[in-house]
């Protein structure tokens, strides 16, 4: 695991986005899985910067994104399709038939769920996969006990998440129970993992997935597993590791062409 500990959530955005463009510049036909929520807003802003300047090209890119919700029309505001065309595909030059985001109104969620694990089958596997983390450490809607095997299934939200997104729903009454997602086995296959968490109400999710055991109450914790997995913190999230300065040591002594 890479633990880069950067001064603020905004030069941690700026560094997330230098390594999401060195993997689509070394290959222009990556395929690139995306994550909604607050955390990479910023990371999506500073793309949208680059491509328009002509310094990023997506025309090569291919996309999935991670879940969506069950019963929920792709132009519901608080649905993940809204949130990716709003936040990054209207502003940047990805080609329309290379976007795949789940169908959260599928009607066979069985055969539909098999069907996204194939089509990303198809496109060679995800390069790069883009993830935040939830307070309970969930990563897509792996909730805690999904198994660390898991596929893309429908998920049932715990209380905890449910309250995170009342808001965006207005109304803790209005967030759907159930979603889509890809699953920790899923995941586990992208061939590079970018975590990015910022702030203190993630430092205990943050400290349980890098430091403590490889569980499935603390789903991210997974990603120890994996051989490419490097997480991006800004000091808020990064304030309960116990090797935080060793991390920070790191980083600040890596070859510059190690760097991002
Ligand atoms: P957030 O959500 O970025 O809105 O905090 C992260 C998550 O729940 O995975």
């Amino acid at each position: 695991m890479e633990i880069i500990i950067q001064p603020d959530a905004t030069s941690a955005s700026q560094l997330a986005a230098r390594l999401v463009a060195k993997v689509i510049k070394e290959k222009p036909h990556a395929v690139l899985g995306f994550a909604t929520g607050r955390t990479p807003l910023k990371l999506y802003q500073n793309l949208i910067i680059l491509c328009q300047e002509g310094n990023l090209d997506f025309s090569g890119v291919t996309t999935f994104t991670l879940d969506e919700y069950v019963g929920i029309s792709n132009d519901h505001p608080a649905s993940f399709h809204a949130y990716m065309w709003n936040n990054l595909f209207h502003h940047i030059n990805l080609p329309k038939e290379r976007i795949n985001m789940v169908n959260g109104q599928a009607k066979d969620i069985v055969s539909y769920c098999r069907q996204y694990e194939t089509a990303i089958k198809t496109a060679g596997g995800i390069d790069l996969q883009i993830l935040g983390i939830g307070r309970n450490g969930h990563i897509g809607f792996n909730e805690p006990s999904s198994s660390l095997a898991s596929r893309t299934r429908i998920k049932t939200l715990t209380d905890d998440t449910r309250l995170d997104l009342a808001a965006d729903f207005g109304g803790l009454e209005n967030v759907p129970n159930h979603v889509i997602t890809m699953g920790l086995g899923t995941i586990m296959e992208s061939k590079m993992i970018l975590l990015l968490a910022f702030g203190k109400n993630k430092a205990n999710a943050i400290a349980r997935a890098i430091e403590g055991p490889v569980t499935a109450m603390v789903p991210a914790s997974i990603l120890q597993m994996h051989p490419r997995a490097v997480f991006i913190l800004d000091p808020e999230a990064a304030s309960e590791l116990s090797l935080a300065s060793y991390y920070k040591w790191v980083y600040a002594n890596k070859p510059d062409w190690q760097k991002y």
